[in-house]
């Protein structure tokens, strides 16, 4: 009889796993002072105004010379920022080019400034979550807070504005789908909207109605979108994704990257399915999780399970008789859910992007 022994973990030593801890509490500090930076704009001002001193950076961004100056040096100390001069108050910080991109520029794919915002949103109120934890009970979205809501609308912004198009015009049958004229598009749990704002943009002979269960996000996406100059063509509804009312009606149904979190999948499937047009492309997005669960696994797969812990699962179990999904949500059991919801199977679609995302097509 053989034994399989599935990931088999790597022993590592007492001091081994005491230095990995080390460099991850090192981690949590940088997140921490990241945080701090951008939400005080202390990373705008060096951006905008270059090298300075505590003085002129509290000066510069109404805050408290003696906390600027700290948080400076820390900045420093870690290899954020760059520091001249011997004199603690003469002394100039510099905020490198490619680091400003990183932490300022809510344009770049390499922006990260909002994953900091999550995670600090996150455990802002680490009461609930242990209450969670031990009752089976969550923490919904609204329950993190607007900030939430908003670090996960900032973090996937730039991959909508400047990835999804290409992605979409590059699926020859989901570009068909939405080029026609009068073309009726819907997503599911649009949270900030700028999913729907840049298919809007691409596609400018059609029309989007979003549905979401989160107020707060209702309004902020009908802001963007009134930013963005679609909202002519663009309609962001406060209505779950189950209660979706029309059938048959649309040319394209979408959920990106929120399927996970919803408490019951399966009757917001079963409602795109029924939303959409017969031979309309029903298509979600979720994590390039892998298809089986391997541990150790790779980062991705870490990641994920850390958002899961703080975020998504929490906030999938925040509804009575909830699926309790998780952000990793493996091929499998979204196949499962989809068959549950009518669908006959799924395919993966051939659209590449920086390994993080995957997109399915659900047929009925
Ligand atoms: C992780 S966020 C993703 C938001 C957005 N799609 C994005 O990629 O940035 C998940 C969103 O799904 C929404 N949601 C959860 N359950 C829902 C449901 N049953 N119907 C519609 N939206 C839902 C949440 O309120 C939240 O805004």
């Amino acid at each position: 009889m053989s034994t399989t022994v599935v990931g088999k973990p790597k022993a590592l030593t007492a001091e081994e796993f005491a230095e990995r801890m080390l460099g991850s509490v090192l981690g949590f500090m940088e997140v921490f002072g990241v945080y701090l930076g951008d939400r005080l704009g202390w990373y705008a001002a060096l951006r905008a105004q270059g090298p300075m001193t505590s003085t002129e950076l509290a000066a510069a961004t109404g805050t408290h010379e003696r906390y600027a100056r700290e948080w400076l040096e820390q900045q420093a100390v870690s290899g954020i920022l760059l520091a001249e001069g011997a004199d603690a108050w003469g002394r100039r910080f510099t905020l490198p080019e490619a680091v400003a991109e990183v932490l300022t520029d809510e344009s770049s794919l390499a922006f990260m400034a909002p994953a900091g915002r999550m995670l600090v949103a996150a455990c802002a109120n680490p009461s609930a979550l242990l209450d969670a934890y031990r009752t089976g009970g969550g923490v919904s979205w609204e329950q993190l807070g607007l900030a939430a809501g908003e670090a996960q609308a900032a973090m996937n912004r730039p991959w909508f504005e400047q990835r999804l198009p290409a992605a979409l015009q590059g699926t020859p049958h989901l570009d068909r789908a939405l080029s026609g004229r009068g073309a009726r598009v819907a997503e599911v749990g649009f949270g900030g909207g700028w999913a729907s704002i840049s298919i809007a943009r691409t596609y400018p002979g059609l029309r989007v109605d979003g549905f979401e269960v989160d107020a707060a996000s209702v309004e902020m996406a009908t802001r963007n979108a009134e930013a963005a100059g679609v909202t002519d063509r663009v309609s962001f509804h406060l209505v779950g994704g189950a209660e979706i009312g029309e059938q048959a009606a649309y040319d394209a149904v979408f959920a990106f990257e929120c399927v996970h979190d919803m408490p019951h999948p399966v009757e917001v499937l079963a409602a795109m399915r029924r939303a959409a047009r017969p031979g309309a492309p029903v298509v979600v997005m979720d994590e390039a999780v892998k298809e089986t669960f391997t541990a150790p696994g790779d980062e991705l797969e870490r990641m994920m399970y850390g958002f899961s812990l703080a975020v998504c699962l929490p906030d999938g179990m925040s509804s009575p008789g909830s699926s309790g999904t998780g952000t990793v949500m493996r091929p499998s059991v979204l196949e499962g859910y989809a068959r549950r919801a009518g669908y006959d199977h799924l395919d993966v679609l051939p659209i590449e992007d920086f390994g993080f995302f995957r997109f399915y097509q659900l047929h009925q």
